[in-house]
Parts: structure tokens; C-alpha cells; sequence
């Protein structure tokens, strides 16, 4: 029998494959989406099949990965727990999808993963499966086996002949897409330690970050970004030239501790450029043009939407029902944010829009026939009625 391996080339999800073969008596089809790993792709393909794998198929899910999860969730507004974008979170549901495709194809009986038992990545993967192909058995090593440390894990491949990188590694946990770059463990575990300038593979650290001002101007069509400084890029092309020049100037580090859905809370540190600035200028644009009660819903909405992402329950009629409620806001999200990226800082700086509901007649002087200031007073009589009726109350009954 098969089973299709999420695969990433690293020390664990390398010895999984004999593990798997070993324990199991599988073979193990490797597979690999490419979400904007960049170099860390071009060593596997050899790498997998000298860890025992049959095959090993990379899959370019980039454009995939931008149009249908990352547009979505900033569309959304989600931002979990008021700091991170979501990159793993939002990645997991679609190599899910990509490996169920693959073991259809291949007409394997199972999928494995290489999360820990401690982590929201096994949620993650799982519900993905569960909601796609809820036949397919799921196995997790990490949840069986008794390799506890990396020492662990160097000694199993190095019995097997399986290659272990020599260059030092660094310490730090690391996932990586096109979207974001996460950093998790060593001394970041301790939240009391600043994050050493080292760990940032993406961006200048904001203090060796140009001392000028960068301006970028982002063009958005129904809240999604379009354009770059007036030239139209495909989505993966705009992401990508907009990570190198807010990661230049410093834009996208977040720090956190942040709560797991398995319960404990964890220390990560992301970086987010081009997420960031994006973020900052959608909400921008929706500033200019919703009206007051449906921008306070969509927060709402926008919260609910980040935990649902966070907590892997991408493939739910939730979030298809969420998705609906967004698009629909999104219709008169276009126009265009001038951005001004500055060691680190990220402020937009100027905003137009077609649909533009500032209306600068109206909040200054002028057009009577729409705004007569003599309504005001009986707006805010019947506004502030429930105040009067309670203040009258208490005066009358001695609570005050
Ligand atoms: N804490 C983040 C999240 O839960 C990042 C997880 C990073 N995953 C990894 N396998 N390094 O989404
Ligand atoms: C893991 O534990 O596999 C990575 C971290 C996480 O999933 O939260």
C-alpha cells in the first residue's frame, strides 16, 4: 500500500520516510507543494529519494495559494489575536488538498504528516483531510514514535544512510512560504528575549533600514491588490516585488505569544512584509469606502474568520458562508492607497477611490439638501433618549 508524505525536505520529515516503510510496510510517495519556498525546493528532489522515497512530485501551488487563501483572508480583514497574518495557518488546508489530490492519483490509502502532537499544524492537515476525503487513513509519526530531540533524529537517519545536512542549523523552527516566514523555539521560547537580529531571513532589521522613506501605491479591485505603482502584476509577481521592498525597509516583523488551540501558548516570530503593508492598505481602502455599520460588522466577522483559519477549519460551510458575507462587502473595495514605508514602519499615506464615500462638500460646509444641521437636534434627542429616560429614573426612585 501508498501513502502520500507532506514533505519539506528537513532532518524530520526526511527520516518519516523510513520510519513510514519500517513501521508500516508503506511505500512512500513524497510530496512537496511549492507555495514560495524559493531555494529550499531545488535539493529535493534528489533528497527525497535518497531517504527511500518512490517518488517525489513538487507541486507550484503559488498562484492557487494567493488567489483562493491569501486573497480571502485579507479580503477578510483576519488577523489572529490582533498580530499574525496567518501564513502557516492558511498554507496547511491547501498542501492538504494538493496531497488528497495526489494520493487519489497514486491510489494511496493514507497521508503523513510531519506536525508534532504539540502543534495547531497536525489540526490542521487533519480537518483538511477529514473534510476532503474522509476515507483516507492519517498518519502522524510524531505522535508515535520516541524520537524526542533533534540528537534523536540525527542518530535514526544517520543508522540508515540518510543524508543529515552539515551545515550548522539554526535553532529556530522555521516555516516558510510566500506569504510569511515563521520562527518558533531556542531562545525565543523565553518571551523576556528580544529576538536576536539574526533571525530575520526577510527583512532589514528596521534600524539598518534606509533613512529615507519609501513610497509604494497599491492598486486594489474589489479588495483585491491588483497593482503596484500603476503596473498591473499577476498575484504571486505583486507578493513577491512587494516582500522585497517592504522587507528592505524594515516592514513586517511580528512578534508574539500567541494561544494555541491545543491550549498552551507559544512565542513566534513572523515576518510579513508584503502582508503587512497589504493589510494596512486594504483596510484603508474599506475606510474610504464602507459604510460605518457594515465596516463594524466585518470586524466582527473579520475576528471570527481569523480563529476559524487559525484553528484549520478552512474546508467548513463557516467559512464559505463568511467568504459570501466578504465578497459582497467587497464590491466598491477599489481604488488606490499610497503607502509610506519607513524603518520599519508601515502608514498609509494617501487614498482614492471610484467609490469613494468621503464626501468632502458634506463634512465641511455647503449642500443643505443633503446635511441640514437643524436635524441633528432631533437626532440627538431620540439618540440620547435612553440616557434621559434613565437619568430621570434614577433622580425619581433615590439612586441618585
Ligand atoms: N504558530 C504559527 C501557527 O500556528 C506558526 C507555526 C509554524 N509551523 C511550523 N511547522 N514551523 O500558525
Ligand atoms: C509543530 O508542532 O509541528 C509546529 C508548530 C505548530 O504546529 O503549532
Amino acid at each position: 500500500a501508498k501513502v502520500v508524505l507532506a514533505y519539506s525536505g528537513g532532518l524530520d520529515t526526511s527520516i518519516i520516510i523510513p520510519w513510514l516503510k519500517e513501521n508500516y510496510g508503506y511505500e512512500v510517495i513524497a510530496m512537496t507543494a511549492d507555495l514560495g519556498q524559493g531555494e529550499e525546493l531545488a535539493p529535493l528532489n534528489e533528497k527525497a529519494v535518497k531517504s527511500g522515497a518512490s517518488k517525489i512530485y513538487i507541486e507550484d501551488a503559488r498562484r492557487e495559494f494567493a488567489e483562493e487563501y491569501i486573497f480571502p483572508t485579507l479580503k477578510a480583514g483576519a488577523i489572529y489575536e490582533g498580530k499574525y497574518l496567518l501564513g502557516t495557518s492558511m498554507a496547511r488546508p491547501l498542501i492538504a488538498k494538493k496531497m488528497v489530490e495526489l494520493a487519489r492519483k497514486e491510489g494511496a490509502e493514507a497521508i503523513a504528516h510531519g506536525a508534532t502532537g504539540k502543534g495547531n499544524d497536525q489540526v490542521r492537515f487533519e480537518l483538511a483531510v477529514k473534510a476532503l476525503a474522509p476515507d483516507l487513513k492519517i498518519v502522524a509519526p510524531w505522535r508515535e514514535w520516541d524520537i524526542r530531540s533533534r540528537e534523536d533524529a540525527i542518530d535514526y537517519a544517520a543508522a540508515r544512510g540518510i543524508p543529515v545536512p552539515v551545515t550548522k542549523a539554526r535553532p529556530y523552527s522555521l516555516d516558510r512560504n510566500m506569504w510569511h516566514l515563521s520562527h518558533e523555539g531556542a531562545d525565543l521560547e523565553d518571551p523576556w528575549n528580544e529576538p536576536l537580529d539574526d533571525v530575520l531571513l526577510l527583512i532589514t532589521p528596521p534600524g539598518k533600514a534606509p533613512d529615507k522613506p519609501t513610497y509604494v501605491e497599491i492598486g486594489f479591485e474589489q479588495g483585491i491588490p491588483v497593482k503596484l505603482d500603476g503596473a498591473a502584476l499577476d498575484p504571486v509577481a505583486l507578493i513577491e516585488k512587494l516582500n522585497e521592498i517592504a522587507g528592505k525597509n524594515g516592514v513586517g516583523i511580528v512578534d508574539m505569544v500567541e494561544n494555541r488551540l491545543v491550549g498552551m501558548k507559544s512565542r513566534g516570530v513572523y515576518e510579513t512584509p508584503a502582508g503587512t503593508v497589504l493589510f494596512s492598505a486594504h483596510r484603508e481602502m474599506e475606510l474610504l469606502t464602507l459604510d460605518r455599520v457594515t465596516l463594524h460588522f466585518k470586524e466582527i466577522v473579520a475576528a471570527r474568520y481569523a480563529e476559524l483559519v487559525y484553528d484549520g477549519v478552512w474546508f467548513s460551510p463557516l467559512r464559505e458562508a463568511l467568504d459570501a458575507f466578504v465578497d459582497s462587502t467587497q464590491k466598491t473595495v477599489t481604488g488606490t492607497v499610497r503607502m509610506k514605508l519607513y524603518k520599519g514602519n508601515c502608514t498609509p499615506a494617501g487614498a482614492k477611490s471610484p467609490y469613494s464615500l468621503y464626501d468632502q462638500e458634506l463634512s465641511t460646509f455647503g449642500r443643505e439638501e443633503i446635511y441640514n444641521q437643524h436635524d441633528a437636534e432631533g437626532f440627538i434627542n431620540l439618540f440620547g433618549l435612553p440616557l434621559k429616560v434613565r437619568a430621570l429614573m434614577e433622580k425619581k426612585s433615590g439612586l441618585r
